[in-house]
């Protein structure tokens, strides 16, 4: 597939994952829409980026009834999306036991219902235009669960649901539906993981600072997304085989997350 002139809108591009799919499309010849709450890191980015093109705009997606209604009114503006990137999240690394209820909602309304409102807001005008493509970056965390993610691994199975459902609903309306689901990336992820009570941990964690190198997992994601897939899993040694051993071992993996506190 080629990406020269093809506009890609990032969500979460201020930092990681999101910032690095922005590089990478921008290099191809793309013209990328950068959202994130951090708008002076979005700036920064987009002066930065190959290009003169691109564009900042910035969304709370804690606020999904903001982000549906705002984006719905302003997408004839923003013009044609080929490819939509639901990547912007936050994780989280507390115990249920010892978690504010509060964390839960949090958890969803940003994983989950930010990412459904921005898919409602700009597939209808993808549909109109004959085709696109939804890409959204759930995680491992979404196919296994282990200790320490019980909101997060809910929010991103939801995600994974949600993206099966509606692959099969607009395959037919020539819409290319991926779900990413990362293992560990070397990313500020686990800085901004949230504690019990919703409040960024801000510390660093082995699995992380020893996961993919960001730009390789990047290459691997837009591979996936031209060649069409409809789910990988990105990832090196067990962060990347757990949905594989889950699958045909499950109550080996099952006893194995008891035992292990694996951050
Ligand atoms: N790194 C990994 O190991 C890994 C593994 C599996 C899945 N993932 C997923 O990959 C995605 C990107 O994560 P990352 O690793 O790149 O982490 P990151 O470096 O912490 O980046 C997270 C991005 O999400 C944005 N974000 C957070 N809360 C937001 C909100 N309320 N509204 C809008 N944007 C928000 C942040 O921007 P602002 O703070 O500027 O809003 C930032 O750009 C996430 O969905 C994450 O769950 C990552």
């Amino acid at each position: 597939m080629n990406f020269n002139n093809k506009t890609v809108w990032i969500t979460g591009a201020s930092s990681g994952i999101g910032k690095e799919l922005a590089i990478q499309f921008a290099q191809l010849g793309a013209r990328v829409i950068l959202s994130a709450r951090n708008v002076a890191k979005l700036e920064q980015l987009c002066s930065e980026l190959n290009g003169s093109q691109h564009q900042v705009i910035p969304l709370d997606l804690a606020q999904p009834e903001q982000v549906l209604e705002y984006v719905t009114q302003h997408i004839n503006d923003i013009g044609k999306v080929d490819i939509l990137i639901n990547n912007g999240g936050v994780s989280q690394r507390s115990l249920f036991l010892e978690n504010d209820f509060s964390v839960y909602r949090q958890l969803m309304e940003v994983n989950y219902f930010g990412l459904v409102a921005l898919t409602k807001a700009v597939l209808p005008s993808m549909v109109a235009q004959g085709g696109g493509a939804v890409v959204s970056i759930s995680s491992v965390a979404g196919k296994v669960g282990s200790q320490f993610r019980t909101g997060y691994s809910g929010s991103k199975y939801a995600v994974v649901g949600f993206m099966d459902c509606l692959r099969a609903e607009v395959s037919n309306k020539n819409i290319h539906c991926l779900t990413v689901c990362p293992g560990s990336i070397k990313t500020a992820i686990a800085h901004n993981s949230l504690n019990e009570h919703g409040v960024a941990q801000n510390k660093a964690e082995p699995s992380i600072e020893n996961g993919m190198d960001v730009t390789v997992a990047v290459k691997q994601m837009i591979h996936a997304i031209a060649n069409r897939k409809d789910e990988v899993v990105i990832g090196e040694g067990i962060s990347g085989w757990a949905p594989t051993i889950k699958r045909f071992f499950p109550g080996l993996f099952n006893r194995l997350t008891a035992r292990t506190s694996y951050r």
